[in-house]
């Protein structure tokens, strides 16, 4: 019999670096997925699950590199129910202090029919693997993907299975984002009542989002006994997403009084990763979100400004300092000098070595010359753009003059600094971003499709910053960029160039995996 505080712990598996990562655009580089991973860990997450290690070369690298870096969490990767799946898996978790293998087969009749299984043949795939995983690592975990659509019966079967075989948590995951929460919670229920063996491992709830129900599906699966939620930050994933890490750790929190369960989060640091997910996923976080969104904890309406002037729980249920969020907004300018700017990130969350500041107080001061007032939002803005790309940005914007008017077309002077050397073009458009985007092609011609634009103000004020977004895909390969400016023209010829630096990066990968690829620079 397990005690109290036992049974009152839930787990958190993050797959913000799997799942999340999974989703198309979404990709990160090496460096960017081991910060993530380092704030994960420092965050209190319990299980990380760093990547697919037989994806790519890259995956592997990544996974095996976050193993390493590792200080409390497991690290997870994820494995087919293949044999060289599950060893690959290994060599790259064994390196953490505390590594799992976790491995999966899609259980439904529409998933078994992919690689024509009988309900048999996939039984004995299932304890094969499990077993080879469990002779590599005491930590395993196993899914039958699609369960909320497998058969009970089927699914009783299979799940005593792989825990007869040595599974130690028996994830139940809504491939498609199915269900609804009574039926997540029957289901866990109905497998602890039937499944021999049940009361020994921990089940785990992985929701998808597709009906806007992944965050109630996950809470309704931990009060029918699931002691593991996954989930991602910013609910990042395939199609509609992931449950949300901060929804169900929040209203774990918040809501402690009727789901009196614990997780090991340390909330004040949801903000943070929050920005740096969106940041380098390329996925912004909209205005809307719950917990992290812009405005989730903003009170516009006068009703609501005078209720929280008297009393913040008026229409607060939890405090902006819970997730981290600072209530001043202290306004910096060009007067504030460096040690003022490395407090402000410092209380935004970023840690500035000595060497980065220089930097960054540099690009601080030009925008301060052009804003009278920088908000904590220019910051982060200009924190996500100064970001530099560690895989190297061989393409850097280096002047842009657009000529526009009522008179179409208008016109883009363009210089660009490509692998060191400059080129220069002029290119015209319908409109001034179409002129620049032009340019840019002239200089580095490519065949990738623009699949999105999107223009953001940071602030108020028509000073204020454009943060803008670019997503591109070609071949197959979708990649994203962003950047802020004051003048949105320029916000958006560095966004396209990132999205371009990143689409260079991939296509070389590409490459190195057999496929010759190269990019021709016209001047
Ligand atoms: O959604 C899903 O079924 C998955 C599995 C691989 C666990 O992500
Ligand atoms: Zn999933």
């Amino acid at each position: 019999m397990t005690d109290k505080t036992e049974q009152d712990r839930v787990l958190i598996f993050d797959t913000t670096l799997r799942d999340g990562e999974q989703s198309p655009g979404a990709t990160m580089t090496h460096a960017e997925k081991l910060e993530i991973a380092a704030l994960l860990d420092e965050m209190g997450v319990d299980i990380i699950e760093a990547g697919f290690p037989i994806a790519s070369e890259g995956d592997f690298e990544a996974v095996k590199a976050i193993a390493q870096q590792s200080q409390n969490a497991v690290i997870c990767g994820l494995a087919r129910a293949q044999l060289p799946d599950i060893d690959r898996c290994w060599e790259a978790v064994r390196h953490a202090k505390r590594p799992r293998i976790h491995t999966f087969i899609g259980t439904s009749p529409l998933h078994r029919a992919i690689p024509n299984l009988s309900q048999d043949e996939m039984a004995e795939r299932i304890h094969q693997t499990v077993t080879h995983a469990r002779n590599l690592c005491d930590n395993v975990q196993w899914s039958p993907m699609d369960a909320t659509r497998t058969e009970h019966d089927y699914l009783c079967r299979v799940v005593e299975i792989a825990i007869k075989a040595g599974a130690t948590t028996i994830n139940i995951p809504d491939t498609v984002g199915y269900t609804a929460p009574r039926e997540s919670a029957d289901l866990i229920r109905m497998l602890k009542e039937r499944v021999p063996g049940a009361d020994d491992i921990v089940f785990a709830t992985h929701c998808h989002n597709d009906l806007g129900m992944a965050t109630a599906n996950a809470l309704a699966a931990v009060e029918a006994g699931a002691r593991q939620i996954e989930c991602t930050i910013n609910g990042l994933g395939e199609r509609a997403g992931n449950t949300a890490l901060e929804e169900v750790v929040m209203a774990l929190k918040v809501r402690n009084d009727i789901m009196p369960y614990r997780t090991g989060v340390d909330t004040t640091k949801i903000i943070h990763i929050s920005r740096r997910v969106a940041a380098v996923s390329g996925f912004p976080v909209q205005f809307n979100k719950a917990i992290v969104g812009k405005n989730a904890f903003a009170h516009e309406s006068g009703i609501h400004q005078d209720g929280m002037l008297k009393n913040a729980e008026t229409f607060e249920i939890m405090r902006p300092s819970d997730i981290g969020l600072k209530e001043t907004n202290l306004v910096m300018g060009k007067h504030s000098g460096r040690a003022a700017l490395r407090a402000k990130l410092k209380d935004l969350g970023y840690d500035l070595a000595d060497n980065q500041l220089k930097d960054v107080f540099v690009r601080f001061k030009a925008l301060a010359d052009r804003k009278k007032e920088v908000y904590d939002d220019d910051l982060i803005a200009l924190m996500r753009d100064t970001a530099s790309d560690p895989d190297g940005d061989r393409i850097r914007v280096k002047f842009l003059r657009v000529i526009c008017g009522t008179e179409a077309p208008q016109s883009a002077d363009l210089t660009l600094t490509i692998d060191g050397e400059d080129h220069q073009v002029t290119a015209t458009g319908d409109g001034p971003v179409d002129a620049a985007f032009n340019a840019v092609k002239k200089l580095v011609p490519h065949n990738a499709r623009l699949q999105l634009y999107q223009v953001h103000a940071v602030t108020e004020g028509t000073d204020a910053q454009a943060t803008v977004s670019v997503r591109m895909e070609e071949e197959g390969r979708i990649v994203t960029g962003q950047s802020a400016d004051t003048d949105t023209v320029v916000a958006s010829a560095k966004a396209y160039v990132h999205a371009l630096n990143r689409l260079l990066v991939r296509r070389e990968k590409a490459g190195t995996d057999g496929k010759e690829v190269s990019y021709k620079v016209v001047s």
